[in-house]
């Protein structure tokens, strides 16, 4: 069965490839590489024992993707990652995120209506629950306006597939993911920030190493036990897996809707101040860091009652903290080592 994962090349979707290959499916990529380098493709070999095919191609160019889909007639489902996901960019070039983000989506869906292909898996997020009334936050939860267009792409688009599916015979999944980190554990994919990165654990692991000087803190007076806040972080291992089981949800017809929407976290919550004391700890190293104020659009704290995703992917994270940072760091180590990654 053929798989094809748009954005394969990237954090989550590099990872995902390697969990498909794993399972045994056959995987075509398409990626821009806006984001990601061919180095992946190397790293996603030496993982798996196999190079997936690869096309370069901006699902902006219209003609190029039907020419794709005209030459891959056996594809059975399609896990849809490419996207830009930098919440401060799409402050300033909102235009680029609704493009990148949605005339890209409804191309994908109409390629697909098109077509009679019937399996779809959209990368969501946990920003279109906003600041959370209830923790942990079920699916129920009231979506929120969006802070940012980022986030409100994610919201959009989970709106489109929803309209999409009921008008079409397509079956589709939204994974709304928490805070995705680490890498995989042999240490040849993980993440490749472009620029000073914008996430905590990316920040992190360059401080260790030497990049950057120091760590700031956003704020250590929100209303949790240690003042800074809380997010439920998981191994992006764990999470590629769970785009593997929604996939053969969808194409085993074991859905109970035509569209489904499942929380992606571990449903453990974690303060920044505790993934930076967890990162000194199972690295065994000294971290740069000092409290600063708050980041404009941060929620206090957020994490994922998982149990739906439980009950009907039959999945669940296995990995801990501690083992994401610590194959965050085995990571780091790695590129900075290698030459072209320098
Ligand atoms: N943080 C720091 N210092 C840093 C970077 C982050 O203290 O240098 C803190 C943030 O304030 C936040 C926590 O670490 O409390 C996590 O921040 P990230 O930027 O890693 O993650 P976010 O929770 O802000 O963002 C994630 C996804 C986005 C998504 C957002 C929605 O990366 O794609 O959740 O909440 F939009």
């Amino acid at each position: 069965m053929k798989v094809l994962v748009t954005g394969g090349l990237g954090f989550i979707g590099s990872h995902t490839v390697v969990e498909l290959q794993n399972k045994g499916y056959e995987v075509v990529i398409i990626d821009n590489l806006s984001n990601a380098t061919l180095n992946v493709l190397d790293g996603i070999e030496k993982i798996t024992g196999i190079r997936p095919e690869f096309e370069k191609l901006d699902l902006r160019d219209k003609e190029k993707v039907i020419d794709f889909f005209n030459r891959h007639k056996n594809i059975e489902g399609i896990i849809h990652f490419a996207a830009s996901k930098a919440v401060n960019e799409s402050v300033n070039k909102p235009l680029l995120y609704y493009e990148n983000n949605l005339n890209t989506l409804i191309f994908i869906l109409q390629q697909m209506a098109e077509r009679s292909l019937q399996n779809f898996i959209f990368s969501s997020s946990c920003t279109v629950y906003g600041e959370p009334d209830e923790l942990p936050i079920t699916e129920q939860a009231p979506v929120k306006p969006a802070l940012s267009p980022y986030g409100n792409t994610k919201q959009i688009g989970e709106e489109i597939i929803r309209d999409n599916t009921k008008a079409h015979n397509i079956k589709s999944i939204a994974l709304r993911y928490f805070n995705p980190i680490g890498a995989h554990p042999s240490g040849y994919i993980g993440e490749l920030p472009r620029g000073v990165p914008q996430n905590l654990v990316p920040f992190v692991t360059q401080t260790a190493i030497g990049i950057r000087e120091q760590l700031q803190i956003f704020g250590n007076d929100y209303d949790t036990p240690d003042g800074t806040a809380i997010r439920d972080y998981i191994h992006v291992v764990d999470l590629a897996k769970s785009h593997v089981v929604a996939l053969e949800r969808l194409m085993n017809n074991n859905n109970k809707k035509a569209y489904e929407v499942f929380n992606i976290g571990t449903g453990q919550g974690s303060s920044v101040m505790e993934v930076v004391k967890s990162f000194e700890k199972i690295n065994n190293v000294k971290l740069n860091y000092k409290i600063v104020g708050r980041r404009e659009g941060d929620v206090p704290a957020i994490w994922a009652d998982t149990s739906l995703a439980e009950k009907e992917l039959g999945w669940k994270a296995e990995l801990t903290l501690d083992d994401a940072l610590r194959d965050a760091w085995k990571w780091e180590k790695n590129i900075r080592d290698a030459k072209n990654f320098k």
